[in-house]
């Protein structure tokens, strides 16, 4: 039995390698390489002046789109692009943490003074239209002041490649969360720098339903990116990401059957397997991690997460709320029909639509498709049935 081994040295605590959590870099990037590879593609051809389509990274919560990002955006430091990071949820607003990043980005580096400063003055000037950040630099007449957000903003993109003279690589995460405003201004400028030549590598993210509600927004939209769709990571890769840390962290083995419960239960996602391997490594007391330990880790991770993933969302909805996420679970893994959950309910989908669209904006469910519903974190179905089964009076009030 596991509590009559010894300790061994490589499985303390504090040595554990996995990472998780949101948005927080894995060890392993695993099953990842061929959008890595074609970011570094795109990143090398804006170098050489070519202009390509943007890149839309598309997943449910957890799959792992920002950590995607966030690698792109080192592979852009190692090409010494210009690089600037934007949450479209950022608390200031997302154009105006764009300006910041990117006067932040422009003021380290070393380049031809008169057009830095050019580029500098743009970012200014279109930091009045956008209001609220703070810039020293005196805004540029005649350029970049249109009023227009989408036209100022590719001749800021375009002055910031001019500038440089590196490529500019922007990454936007959380897309679908953008205003209409400002992801139209976006989506323009997308497009006008694709017309126009501007060397721009863009690369964005978001849930599944983000190109639809783009194409809401400009009908364009859907054309405009080519679309990376994240999944669960295949058998192979899933392994690595659980097995290749343990080793790199000090030699520490997992036993085949192990990890092979450990990503089955995770279903392939990377954020279930960066988990169950972190409770499973505290769980464990030598190498090789055995299978048991990997059944008491993965139950006691589900158990933490019922508990942090449920009901905290759970407890911030209304007795309604709560009704129709209880009836979505109960239909099982993946994506509904509206109706289908109305159904459940016993009611008919326009009697729960603002039930729905309060959901979506409150991030537990998104609409994949039009006219259905899923949640946004995979195998929540099954923590909402489990929470259930241990106190559905909280659920159901
Ligand atoms: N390719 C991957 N290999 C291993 N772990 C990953 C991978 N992608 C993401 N993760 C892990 O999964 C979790 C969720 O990643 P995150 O980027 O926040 O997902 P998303 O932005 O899609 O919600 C994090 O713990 C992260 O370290
Ligand atoms: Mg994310």
């Amino acid at each position: 039995m596991a509590v009559n081994r010894a300790p061994a040295g490589g499985l303390e605590p504090a040595a554990n390698p996995y990472a998780p959590g949101a948005g927080i870099r894995p060890p392993l990037l695993a099953g990842r390489d061929a959008e890595l590879n074609e970011a570094a593609r795109l990143i090398g051809r804006a170098g050489l002046g070519y202009v390509d389509q943007p890149r839309l990274a598309v997943g449910v919560r957890g799959v792992g789109k920002t950590v995607l990002l966030l690698a792109i955006r080192d592979e852009a430091r190692r090409h010494d692009a210009v690089t600037v990071h934007a949450q479209a949820r950022a608390g200031e607003g997302f154009l105006p943490a764009l300006l910041r990043e990117l006067d932040i980005e422009l003021r380290r580096r070393r380049g031809p003074r008169g057009r830095i400063e050019q580029a500098l003055g743009l970012v200014a000037s279109l930091a009045v239209t956008v209001g609220g950040v703070r810039v020293t630099a005196r805004p540029a007449k005649g350029r970049g002041d249109s009023g227009d957000l989408a036209v100022d903003l590719v001749e800021l993109f375009a002055a910031v490649c001019d500038a440089a003279g590196t490529p500019l690589v922007v990454t936007v995460d959380e897309l679908g969360e953008l205003s209409d405003a400002q992801l139209s201004a976006l989506l323009v400028a997308l497009q006008r720098a694709g017309s126009e030549q501007v060397p721009l590598v863009m690369l964005a993210a978001g849930l599944p339903g983000v190109l639809r509600r783009a194409a809401e927004v400009e009908s364009f939209a859907e054309r405009l990116f080519a679309v990376w769709d994240l999944g669960p990571l295949a058998d192979e890769a899933a392994t690595a990401a659980v097995v290749d840390p343990a080793r790199d962290a000090g030699g520490v083995a997992w036993e085949p059957a192990a990890v092979a419960h450990l990503v089955a239960a995770a279903g392939g996602y990377p954020f279930y397997l960066q988990h169950f391997a972190a409770t499973t490594w505290d769980t464990a007391t030598s190498t090789p991690i055995t299978l048991e330990d990997t059944r008491l880790g993965v139950e006691r991770a589900e158990a933490r997460l019922a508990d942090s993933l449920v009901r905290s969302r759970l407890e911030r909805l209304s007795a309604k709320e709560r009704e129709y996420v209880v009836a979505l679970a109960d239909l099982g893994p993946g994506a509904h029909r509206s109706g289908a959950v109305a159904a459940a309910m016993g009611t008919d989908s326009s009697a729960v639509a603002t039930t729905r669209s309060r959901l979506i904006s409150a991030g537990v469910v998104h609409a994949p498709r039009y006219g259905q519903v899923a949640f946004t974190v995979p195998m929540f179905d099954r923590y909402v049935r489990e929470q259930g089964r241990e106190g559905r009076p909280r659920a159901r009030r």
